[in-house]
């Protein structure tokens, strides 16, 4: 039991950075940090659409940092690929470029964003692109983090940040599936996520306390500690 914590739903949520969106001219850019695995994604998703059903229109869309990854070739050619995954394997400067253009750039102007296609394991150029929507999802492993190039230039450039919190365990065994799901044997799942995820995991843990709220999941529902 998690004394002093506060239980609320995913409408909730959305309705939090709804009402704080309406507060402020221009685009508002809501940050979702959290280790490899904690469910980012999968939260991003649904606060996205959680706004565009209450709002009847499409107002939100999910700008991955994941679409930052370098390319296989790239990591391959510096001898890399094995650390993918680290902070430095990431365009981070190129995500900050982006970040700031779309705070910028006017509602309706067409900003292409690169996504992260787990089938083939590499960037998709112009995956999304974000026009017309005023509220944007940001997610990725890194976007508390300070001390490793350019990652600190994000957190400026974001309006409010959560920190998806998930027990270890948990994260290693959705770890180990995704992995398996994208192509590894189970022997080679379990070392990419023991050498590198959960070392990563480690470094974002301690990025926790740069947040605005600490979410954790609690069945259907969060509670924000
Ligand atoms: N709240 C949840 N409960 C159970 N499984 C989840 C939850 N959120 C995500 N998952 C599963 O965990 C895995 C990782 O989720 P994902 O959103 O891709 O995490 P991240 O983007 O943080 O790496 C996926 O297989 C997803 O289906
Ligand atoms: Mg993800």
């Amino acid at each position: 039991m998690n004394r002093g914590s506060v239980e609320t739903s995913l409408a909730e949520l959305a309705a939090r950075i709804r009402r704080r969106a309406d507060g402020q001219a221009g685009r508002f850019v809501l940050g979702i940090a959290g280790p490899p695995g904690a469910g980012k994604s999968t939260l991003a998703r649904g606060v996205r659409d959680e706004l565009n059903l209450a709002a009847g229109s499409p107002i939100a869309e999910v700008a991955p940092m994941d679409g930052f990854h370098f390319t296989n070739a790239q990591l391959r050619a510096l001898g890399e690929l094995a650390r993918k995954g680290e902070p430095d394997t990431f365009d981070a400067a190129a995500y900050v470029d982006l970040l700031r253009k779309l705070r910028e750039a006017p509602l309706g102007q067409s900003i292409p964003w690169p996504t992260y296609d787990r089938e083939i394991h590499e960037p998709m150029p112009g995956g999304v692109v974000i026009g017309d929507q005023r509220i944007v999802v940001t997610e990725g492993n890194y976007l508390l983090l300070e001390g490793h190039g350019s990652w600190s230039a994000v957190r400026p450039l974001l309006d409010e940040t959560w920190y998806l919190d998930v027990p270890r365990p948990v994260i290693e065994q959705r770890l180990v599936r995704r992995h398996i799901r994208g192509g590894r044997t189970p022997a080679d799942a379990k070392t990419k996520v023991a050498q590198s995820d959960l070392l990563n995991a480690r470094l974002v843990e301690g990025t926790l306390t740069r947040a605005d709220l600490v979410l954790r999941k609690f069945g259907r529902a969060y509670r924000i500690v």
